[in-house]
């Protein structure tokens, strides 16, 4: 996933920064590294050094740098919301690992390699945010289907009190995670035709959070 997607989905989910943010299937780490860049107000353009307009004749490399002091002055010390980043392959989450060190984030996010039905899911509530894999849109796939039913059922049973969404961008698929989705939010992956699937997982009983049957 492109950095500027996965910030835009959590810039969605109006994750407040503060709560938990919880991303089980994390693949290289992109969501849950930029949910760190957010909670700690780390303006992503500061991990660049090479810009065109440095190359414009009358660039003035000090106000460059005063730009980027203020940026970094402003960066938040004292954040540490729960992020937690797990997937079922070590290779995923030792690449994670690294490009959480790459963008200074790496003590703000507590790793793991397990199953997805394993996450820990702090009990204070917050995010919970998947992008499995959605495969092609045409035929029949019924291992993800599995996985799709799987995530719909971990979310209702161990996530409660989370919002919880899943950015997929097979419609079909989706059908089988078996919530009522409270917002569909359009997105391109590309040219792909995309939603963030938004879940309100509330604590006890409450006619939205109803399986579809
Ligand atoms: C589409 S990728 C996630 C990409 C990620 N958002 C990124 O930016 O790199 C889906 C990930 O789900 C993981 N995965 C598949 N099945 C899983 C399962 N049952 N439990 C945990 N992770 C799983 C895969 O290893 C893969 O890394």
């Amino acid at each position: 996933m492109l950095e500027a997607l996965a910030a835009s989905t959590i810039i969605a989910s109006k994750w407040d920064g503060e709560s938990a943010f919880v991303n089980p299937m994390c693949g290289s780490g992109t969501l849950a590294i930029e949910a760190a860049l957010i909670a700690t107000n780390r303006k992503p353009g500061l991990l660049r050094m090479n810009y065109s307009f440095m190359h414009f004749i009358g660039y003035d490399e000090t106000v460059f740098f005063q730009e980027r002091r203020l940026l970094k002055d402003q960066i938040n010390k004292k954040a540490a919301p729960q992020i937690i980043a797990t997937d079922i392959s070590e290779e995923a989450i030792n690449v994670s690992k690294m490009n959480a060190r790459t963008a200074g984030v790496e003590q703000l996010i507590s790793f793991e390699v397990c199953d997805f039905a394993e996450t820990h899911v702090p009990k204070e509530g917050g995010v919970i945010l998947f992008n499995p894999e959605y495969g092609e849109r045409l035929g029949t796939h019924t291992k993800l289907e599995i996985t799709y039913k799987r995530m719909g059922d971990f979310m209702k049973q161990e996530c409660k009190g989370y919002r919880g969404y899943i950015f997929t961008g097979n419609p079909d698929l989706a059908k089988k995670i078996g919530l009522r989705a409270s917002r569909r939010i359009e997105f391109y992956n590309g040219k792909l035709d995309c939603r963030l699937l938004e879940y309100e997982l509330y604590e006890g009983t409450r006619e939205k959070n109803k399986s579809i049957v």
